[in-house]
């Protein structure tokens, strides 16, 4: 069985303050809540503070972004080793924000999981369509494409203890979520692509989806059974919110 993990992605949100309440908000809420991982990725500079806040917490942590260099000359950028030192384990790679406004590659992402593998840290790989490419019909082949980019790189056996995200484009922030049925149906062609390589493989890693995850949507996320937990990014940021929703998969996936 898999674990289901969801996880908050707070992107460019955050302040000391907010970190705190954020944080001791979600201890509140989420104290006894077994049966789901729980991360959160705040922005860099705050994870030392972050790390401190949750040393009496089973709140995962991670980040946003990492570099695929791990020393030297490469201005404003961060390395595998820095973000384990604060602690933070789950690294978000891949966001289709960072696909298109820093015009990261597949292949380049493909490098940033590797380097995160063999440094011990754990990839959220997020994939994803367009929505010219869904109304095109094309959502299968892009996702595809983008697992390919990390199996050709590194091999199948690389997704092992990796986590994908699914995040159509146009769901994300827009209020406008894949429906539970559309959503279950490309995991599970993810899913299967994966395992034409690798079943064991297959069946273990975790799928989360993500795009305009809210309380009220998520159980039928997690009713489906191939997803495995959500990526959150606007509801995240709300502590009961976010509770609400790692609260609602655990409660899915007990049986
Ligand atoms: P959203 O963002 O929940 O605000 O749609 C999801 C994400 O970008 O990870």
């Amino acid at each position: 069985m898999r674990q289901p993990v969801v996880m908050g992605n707070w992107k460019l949100n955050g302040s000391k303050e907010m970190v705190k309440d954020l944080i001791e908000g979600l201890k509140n809420e989420l104290n006894g809540v077994e049966g789901v991982d729980v991360a959160i990725a705040p922005p860099v500079m705050y994870l030392a503070q972050a790390e401190a806040l949750l040393a009496d917490s089973n709140i995962i942590l991670g980040a946003q972004n990492v570099d695929v260099n791990a020393q030297g000359a490469f201005t404003g950028d961060i390395s595998p080793a820095m973000l384990k030192e604060f602690g933070a384990s789950h690294i978000i790679i891949g966001h289709s924000e960072r696909r298109e406004y820093h015009n990261e590659s597949d292949e380049f992402v493909a490098k940033k999981f590797g380097f995160l593998k063999e440094s011990g840290l754990t990839p959220v790989f997020c994939i994803g369509e367009s929505e010219a490419q869904n109304e095109a019909g094309e959502t299968e082949a892009v996702c595809a494409r983008q697992v390919d980019a990390v199996i050709n790189a590194l091999g199948v056996e690389a997704l092992e203890g990796a986590i994908i995200a699914y995040e159509p484009i146009w769901a994300i922030g827009t209020g406008k979520a894949a429906t539970a049925e559309d959503a279950q149906r490309i995991h599970a062609t993810i899913r299967a692509h994966i395992a034409e390589k690798n079943a064991d493989v297959a069946a273990k890693v975790v799928i989360q989806y993500g795009g305009s995850v809210k309380p009220e949507n998520a159980a039928s996320y997690f009713a489906q059974p191939d997803i495995d937990g959500a990526l959150v990014g606007g509801a995240s940021l709300d502590a009961a919110s976010f509770a609400a929703i790692a609260k609602a998969a655990a409660e899915a996936k007990k049986a």
